[in-house]
């Protein structure tokens, strides 16, 4: 079943086409990587998906309703949770702080603020960080912090979640553990949308991925298709990967 449609979405800034008629889906239970090189519009897709920015024009279908355009607290509210190319957290509050502020927004909120400390744990936990949740936010390591900016998502108890640049500045090893994280997630029935530029990774965690060049989707396939593809190879990946 689709659970994300997008037509024909489109977003200038100006005179330049950021977002130029895109078309795409996710199936429930997918992981869908995009790829593309540097200001290829992946970052301005996820902005539009979020309620971010809002689209020229163009279609987005969330669970069978139209959400382009709604303002990013409303369709987090409606399941769709993401995390930020640079990190965003509340520095001066403890991880566990983090966590509940993000319990109490997005969908189906804690009820109280002793359920948000319980519930906040177990995400904190489930993102590695159980051991960590008194600590404030600005003495945890680069890796502490993503796995941070996932439990921050995942307490919005999203149906989608989309990552950007998640393995940005992690080395092979933490890039790996990212990866099985990843996995553990889908595992828990969060479709997953992951834009990264680390090509292994994507390949490995994907099932379909998406390239995207000047604004425009330029492929679309299975990643041992992707990275064999002429196309994608001249543009992104270069001829040391074919
Ligand atoms: N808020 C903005 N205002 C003006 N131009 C923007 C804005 N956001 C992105 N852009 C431009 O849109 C293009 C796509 O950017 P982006 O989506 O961030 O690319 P990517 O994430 O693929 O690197 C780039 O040329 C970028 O400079
Ligand atoms: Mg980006």
């Amino acid at each position: 079943m689709q659970l994300l449609t997008v037509e024909k979405l489109c977003k200038s800034f100006g005179g330049l086409k950021a977002i130029n008629n895109l078309d795409f889906h996710v199936n429930e239970g997918e992981i869908v990587g995009i790829i593309g090189p540097n200001g290829s519009g992946k970052t301005t897709s996820l902005n539009l998906l979020t309620g971010f920015l809002k689209p020229n024009s163009g279609r987005i279908n969330f669970r069978g309703e139209e959400i382009g355009g709604l303002p990013r607290h409303i369709v987090c509210q409606k399941g769709i949770a993401r995390t930020f190319q640079l990190c965003k957290p509340f520095m001066d509050f403890t991880a566990m702080q983090n966590v509940m502020v993000a319990r109490a927004y997005g969908r189906k909120p804690s009820a109280n603020l002793h359920i948000a400390e319980k519930e906040s744990i177990d995400i904190l936990e489930q993102v590695g960080l159980g051991s960590k949740a008194g600590i404030l936010v600005k003495d945890l390591r680069v890796m502490e912090r993503k796995r941070l900016e996932l439990a921050r998502a995942l307490a919005t108890k999203p149906y989608l979640l989309l990552l950007d640049e998640l393995m940005a500045g992690l080395n092979l090893t933490e890039a790996d553990e990212a990866c099985k994280l990843i996995n553990q997630i889908r595992e828990s029935n969060i479709t997953i949308i992951m834009v990264e530029h680390i090509v292994k990774a994507v390949t490995c965690v994907s099932d379909r991925i998406i390239v995207f060049n000047m604004g425009e989707k330029i492929a679309e396939g299975q990643p041992e298709e992707i990275v064999h593809n002429p196309k994608v190879i001249e543009v992104y990946l270069g001829k040391s990967h074919a």
